[in-house]
């Protein structure tokens, strides 16, 4: 497909804080954008960033970092919001969830107003809710507000995957599908090594426990990946840093690659009014449609669980917005 929209590789990112650096740097270092201005209402915290950032300039392909405003919104190729507020002491899941959407909100209408064409990933936690609710706001196709759903999560099943197996990570194509949190489904039916899913491949190879026992471990080891780190270091930023520049740099090359974003869904799987991780094909205009995966019942089972979480919080963030 041709280019013939962008002439400029600017990408905004919105919130300057672990993820959103680390995204800055390695997207600095890829050569795959032209431009980055980085967001944040802190000022110190941006300022300092950007300057260290900066200061790499001999080091990477040529680029211009700089503090964004929100006039950057208006030329921008692709905007990636990690701003988010931290949980106060005594604060519920719940007023937690409402501050982080008035914020996403307010970036989006800010976003809108300077009468963007860009693409919105959003990658701020909860990140399916997130990116759901940012999609209404705009009204824009769904495409260009998408969300970093699974990614992150497939890359942690691949790299778990490999360890186990003995195989390349390049050569392990496996997907994690739904929520980006606890009630994320494996897709086992969607995984395979040149080919051969990966049950087969279990069964030929008897080096381990068995298939069963090897399946739940590796669930669990995903889904408990981001518990872990936080608890290591206070945060996750380096993989999902990556995660980040594989969804924008097929954006920016317009790669139509099969990514798990999040992205609302208009009746696949048969579901609709909820954002999640799904197979879809990503170009320079964001999603362009999304794969129906052939899951098992178990697993559509769970993806529908899935959306299901979602719905009920979403509904549950809009009546509180209503009072
Ligand atoms: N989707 C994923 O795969 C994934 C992975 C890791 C982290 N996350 C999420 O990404 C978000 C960021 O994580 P982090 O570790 O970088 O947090 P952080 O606290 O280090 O950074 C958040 C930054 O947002 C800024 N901010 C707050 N309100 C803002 C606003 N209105 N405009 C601009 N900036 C604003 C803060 O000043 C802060 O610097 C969190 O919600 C986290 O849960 C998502």
């Amino acid at each position: 497909m041709q280019n013939d929209l962008w002439t400029t590789r600017k990408v905004v990112i919105v919130g300057a804080g672990a993820v959103g650096s680390t995204f800055a740097y390695a997207l600095a270092q890829s050569g795959l954008a032209d431009e980055i201005a980085l967001v944040d209402v802190n000022q110190e915290l941006v300022k300092g960033e950007v300057l260290d950032l900066s200061h790499g300039l001999p080091y990477y392909p040529n680029i211009q970092i700089s503090i964004g405003k929100a006039d950057d919104y208006k030329d921008a190729h692709v905007i990636v919001i990690t701003a988010g507020a931290k949980q106060r002491g005594t604060e519920s899941r719940l007023d937690l969830l409402q501050r982080n959407a008035a914020i996403i909100g307010a970036i989006v209408d800010d976003i809108a107003a300077q009468k963007s064409k860009a693409i919105i990933i959003v990658v701020s936690n909860p990140v399916d809710i997130l990116t759901y609710l940012a999609f209404k706001r705009t009204s824009w196709e769904r495409g260009r507000v998408i969300g970093s759903g699974t990614v992150l999560d497939s890359a942690r099943f691949r790299y778990l995957l490999s360890n186990h197996c003995g195989v390349d990570v390049h050569n392990v194509h496996a997907y994690v599908l739904g929520e980006h949190g606890d009630s994320q489904v494996a897709a086992w039916s969607m995984s395979h090594f040149a080919g051969v899913p990966i049950n087969e491949f279990c069964k030929h190879c008897g080096s381990c426990g068995g298939w069963e026992e090897m399946q739940a471990e590796i669930e669990e080891t995903v889904r408990r990946s981001a518990y872990h780190i936080i608890e290591y270091k206070g945060a996750t930023n380096y993989a999902v840093g990556l995660a980040l520049l594989r969804i924008v740099g097929a954006i920016i090359r317009d790669e139509r690659s099969v990514l798990t974003v999040s992205v609302p869904l208009e009746g696949e799987y048969g579901l609709s009014e909820v954002s999640l991780g799904v197979p879809s094909i990503v170009t320079q205009y964001g999603v362009e449609r999304v794969i129906e995966a052939n899951l098992t019942p178990v697993e559509l089972e769970g993806l529908l669980a899935s959306a299901s979480l979602l719905q009920e919080t979403i509904k549950e963030i809009q009546c509180n917005e209503q009072r």
